[in-house]
């Protein structure tokens, strides 16, 4: 399948390297482009396909993978478009970004295709085994984009599904608040710890597993059913606490706190959580919030 058929992966980072191991496993990369020498000496211990660097290449491919940040992915695309023959389907990998974006700078008879593999990729091989039955946001500038779009997420084992132009940027944004804010969330969770005298590097990882797992019954049970913990106990008194004890640690990580924990009145709300209880939480939160304010 490879050649003409396969695809051409340009940028090997963190989401680019597992997404070429996993086309290369799969019999789909015809070869792939990196910008520095260092990325390419690290991917050609990966990868069968041929490795390149430097000046990008002239290639037969109809099917390139942009996996460079999002600010370049246009630079970058208008360079594919000049150095290859036409026709080609150009699919960028940016969950934020419309596959119209790149139609400006390629050529008619060109398409353009978005691919986000919703996951954290380190750029670990192992990445590659996550991509397999991972969801894909696709969009297309055209059904070829769309359909080189779907392709992508096929050949990696992935599942297609439609994020269209208007909606990708709030996707991401929900992306960003379930990933990212993961990680806010446990450097939050550490420096609330620092300097108490609990042990580390064991607490981290036992508040890393905490939150893999409250993730895990999230997805299983839905957010309203797996919530646990004082606020959708009603246990006012140990919000309370709780507020003195994030005190001192930074404004950053005091908001934090007080933002999620609104946010699970909510949900509090929504489980059933008596009116009177609910109020003692309104009280609690409001109390400290309206002083600053
Ligand atoms: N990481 C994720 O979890 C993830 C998940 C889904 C989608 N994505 C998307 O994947 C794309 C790449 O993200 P990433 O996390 O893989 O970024 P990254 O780890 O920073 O890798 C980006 C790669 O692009 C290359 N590059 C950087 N600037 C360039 C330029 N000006 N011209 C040409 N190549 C350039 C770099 O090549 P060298 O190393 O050779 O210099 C690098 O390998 C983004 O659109 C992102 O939204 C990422």
């Amino acid at each position: 399948m490879t050649g003409a058929n396969g695809w051409f992966v340009v940028g090997l980072g963190r989401a680019g390297l597992p997404l070429a191991t996993a086309l290369d496993r799969a019999g789909a990369l015809a070869g792939a482009w990196t910008r520095s020498a260092g990325t390419a000496d690290g991917a050609r211990g990966v990868l069968r396909a041929p490795v390149q660097h430097g000046p990008l290449p002239a290639f037969a491919t109809r099917l390139v993978l942009i996996c460079v940040p999002d600010d370049r992915v246009v630079r970058v695309a208008a360079a594919i478009a000049h150095a290859a023959a036409p026709p080609i389907a150009v699919v960028h990998t940016s969950g934020a970004r419309a596959a119209s974006l790149l139609t400006p700078v390629l050529r008619p008879g060109d398409a353009a295709g978005a691919a986000h593999p919703l996951l954290p990729l380190t750029g670990s091989p192992d990445d590659a085994e996550q991509l397999r039955g991972a969801f894909f946001a696709v969009d297309g500038d055209s059904p070829a984009g769309l359909d080189a779009a779907e392709r992508l997420a096929a050949d990696v084992g992935g599942s297609p599904h439609r994020v269209p132009a208007e909606a990708r940027t709030a996707y991401h944004a929900a992306a960003a608040l379930a990933s990212n804010g993961v990680y806010a969330l446990l450097a939050a969770a550490s420096a609330v710890c620092e300097g108490a005298a609990m042990r580390e590097p064991a607490l981290s990882a036992a508040l890393a597993g905490l939150a893999a797992r409250s993730a895990h019954n999230a997805r299983d049970l839905g957010v309203v059913a797996a919530a646990t913990g004082p606020i959708v106990r009603g246990d006012a008194g140990t919000v309370a606490a709780h507020l003195e004890a994030v005190a001192g640690h930074g404004a950053n990580v005091e908001a934090l706190y007080r933002a999620t924990a609104a946010l699970l009145v909510e949900v509090a709300n929504a489980r059933g959580l008596d009116d009177r209880s609910v109020m003692a939480l309104h009280a609690v939160l409001g109390a400290g919030s309206a002083s600053r304010g």
